[in-house]
């Protein structure tokens, strides 16, 4: 069976007699697989054991004559009211010792085991009762994970954990005592019972701490879902588990979340949440979300939810123009989505998300969005096809480290440093030029790639120095940057020579001094040019390295901001500052240039290009995210398979291209 567009689907909020018309109206719009149940505990079990799973039953029942398979989501991420009235030590407690109500949802702890007992007894019993059901097709676990935990939980159950985390991590309480530096004010520990969690104090807590407690906190919900995949795994044999993510979301490291489920899923809000104004995020952006969540399997994925109408709680987005919808739709296939769901089939008429639009209006009527998502689904979907499972291909690949961000969260250096934001700088240069990027982790082999940007490579390990002096020797061309090898993984700075630590060889330079320019910024020469940078200059002495861009002010002026050193075949650069726009877009060019990496095309300005690659054919998508006519120039070997050569305001089309 294909699965390639769904919806998400709220039965319960909805007359039993409107199902079936729902079901026909979907069926009519070309949709083939639906997620439902990630909310409704209380309505699957309304009091302890008395297990009420008819009405879903008849859901999947109804979709399923209309054609079309179920996904269901575990509920875990509102625990029904009754749960909380027997045993209200599940509530969440914040930083602040505040415990968090019922109410909204997310109401829970992680670490808490009754809870684990109720979500044991509750997932084993809908897995038991649906692991046969021939048109449930996977599960969904939980919600979104971490959404809504950010400062939580302190509760004494996580507290323990973390203290048992930490003693597994350290063995004795000396060795964590030294490596955090607990001389410094007075913080030495006698025994693990004694540390905190990082709730309010009258000051910043221990750098080294925040850093664990941070790690500790991912493990805890990479394990939280786990728990719920064993239980599945072991009931359910032919279903799918996956998860829906939330793009760069930091809280969790999602690379170890999606090691154990079969695909991973994601969220995607063009226009962002509520304090979003329209257009929201850039395209770019959401190219770069899309790309990211490609890169945690390395595999393609899913949308569980994509935006379908305005967005909003208590305060509204703007309206997507039309075109829009599709055009993210599409935006998602052509970076790597194998299925889109939407979010939702038909806005709420009670409850805290009211406004928050669907495919349909609050009438049930179809619409112009409607109209619009069908039309875009019987042009894509049987395309879809042809490449499904089929990546870009990427010659450039951008690290991107979960424990570099927290660090930077901890540390931010200057106020407006932020490691996903800098990551996604250069990752813009290279989208505005139509090249193919992958995101990958550390441990992800980089001899594929003919070009590998690490920024922020703060936390340093010798074997990350040696992985990286092995790439640039073989031939591989590198970009490290300001604030590399600072610190040890203890988040401790690091004190036996000149920055950057064990790559000053590999870069061929030394750092002996730097400059955090707050609210100034710094003028940069590269190619004869004159340029702008910002938030930080490293001071930089060339050992064997060859300058190619320098400051032009202050007492370092005409002291390198980039340089390059060869080692074996291969070029390590070094980037002392945070390149503006039109610095970043001119040195990604040269390097790019001397990388023999070629784009995918000229495209006018605002339209996308994207590849999806099979063994025999490219498909590209030309995506126009701006709001005029666009003419394309395909080259000669360009099959239009899809749209117009002329694109409509967000128009799309597809070529094939013979490889
Ligand atoms: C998502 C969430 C959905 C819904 C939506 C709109 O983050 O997964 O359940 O809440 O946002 O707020
Ligand atoms: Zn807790």
């Amino acid at each position: 069976m294909k699965i390639r567009f769904g919806a998400d689907y709220y039965p319960e909020h909805w007359p039993r007699e409107r199902w079936e018309t729902d079901a026909k109206l979907m069926e009519e719009m070309g949709l083939d697989v639906i997620r439902m149940a990630e909310f409704s505990w209380s309505k699957m079990e309304p009091s302890l054991g008395n297990y009420n799973f008819g009405w879903l039953d008849e859901a999947i029942e109804i979709l399923a004559r209309h054609g079309m398979k179920t996904v269901l989501g575990t509920p875990t991420a509102t625990p029904p009211a009754w749960i909380i009235e027997q045993s209200p030590e599940i509530l969440p407690v914040d930083s602040k010792g505040r415990t968090r109500g019922f109410g909204g949802r997310h109401h829970d702890c992680q670490s808490n085991p009754v809870y684990r007992a109720h979500i044991h007894r509750f997932v084993t019993a809908m897995a038991q009762h649906y692991k046969d059901n021939p048109n449930v097709i996977g599960w969904q676990i939980d919600n979104e994970l971490g959404n809504s935990h950010n400062d939580l939980c302190h509760c004494s159950s996580c507290r323990s954990h973390f203290q048992e985390w930490l003693a597994n991590k350290y063995g004795s309480i000396d060795n964590l005592n030294a490596r955090w530096g607990t001389a410094f004010w007075s913080q030495t520990y006698d025994k693990f019972e004694q540390i905190p969690t990082p709730m309010i104090t009258p000051n910043s807590h221990n750098p080294s701490l925040l850093l664990d407690w941070k790690r500790f906190h991912s493990d805890l919900i990479v394990e939280f879902q786990q728990f719920q995949i064993d239980i599945i795994r072991d009931i359910c044999k032919d279903q799918f588990i996956t998860h829906n993510l939330m793009g760069f979301f930091g809280l969790i490291d999602y690379f170890d979340l999606g090691k154990n489920l079969d695909f991973v899923s994601h969220d995607q809000y063009a226009t962002g949440y509520f304090d979003n104004p329209q257009p929201g995020k850039s395209p770019q952006r959401l190219g770069a979300e899309l790309d990211f969540v490609r890169g945690v399997k390395q595999q393609t994925f899913w949308i569980m939810e994509q935006q379908s109408g305005p967005t909003g709680w208590e305060i509204l987005g703007r309206t997507p123009r039309p075109g829009q919808l599709a055009l993210w739709a599409a935006q998602t296939v052509a970076h790597g989505a194998d299925t889109v769901v939407f979010f939702r089939w038909r806005p709420c008429s009670f409850g805290t998300e009211e406004y928050w639009h669907g495919i349909l209006h609050h009438s049930g009527v179809p619409g112009r969005r409607y109209d619009e998502l069908k039309n875009m689904i019987s042009q894509l979907a049987p395309l879809m096809d042809e490449f499904k499972g089929a990546l870009p291909e990427s010659e450039v690949a951008i690290l991107y480290s979960y424990e570099q961000n927290w660090a930077f969260e901890i540390q931010p250096h200057h106020p407006k440093l932020n490691y996903t934001h800098q990551v996604q700088k250069y990752y813009k240069a290279l989208y505005d030029a139509q090249i193919p990027v992958d995101f990958i982790n550390h441990k992800e082999d980089l001899s594929k790639y003919k070009l590998v940007i690490a920024p922020l490579q703060f936390l340093m390990t010798r074997k990350m120095e040696d992985k990286f002096k092995d790439y640039v020797k073989q031939g591989g061309r590198l970009v490290l940057t300001m604030r590399t090898g600072v610190k040890n993984m203890d988040n401790v700075c690091m004190t036996d020579g000149h920055l950057p630590g064990g790559l000053g060889d590999l870069l061929g330079i030394e750092i002996k001094d730097y400059d955090c320019l707050r609210a100034m910024d710094m003028g940069v020469e590269f190619e004869g040019k004159a340029y702008r940078s910002e938030k930080w200059c490293d001071i930089v002495s060339p050992t064997t390295a060859r300058t190619i861009a320098s400051y032009t002010e202050d007492f370092y002026a005409g002291t390198p901001a980039i340089t390059v050193g060869k080692a074996g075949k291969g070029e390590a650069y070094y980037v002392g500052t945070e390149p503006d726009d039109n610095l970043m877009r001119e040195f990604i060019k040269l390097l790019t240039r001397i990388s023999g990496i070629s784009s995918l095309g000229k495209a006018p300005e605002g339209v996308e290009l994207v590849r999806r690659r099979t063994s025999t054919f490219d498909y590209i998508f030309a995506l126009n995210h701006t709001e005029e006519i666009q003419e394309l120039e395909p080259a000669a070997d360009w099959q239009q398979v899809l749209g117009e050569k002329e694109l409509a305001p967000y128009g799309i089309a597809v070529f094939k291209v013979k490889r």
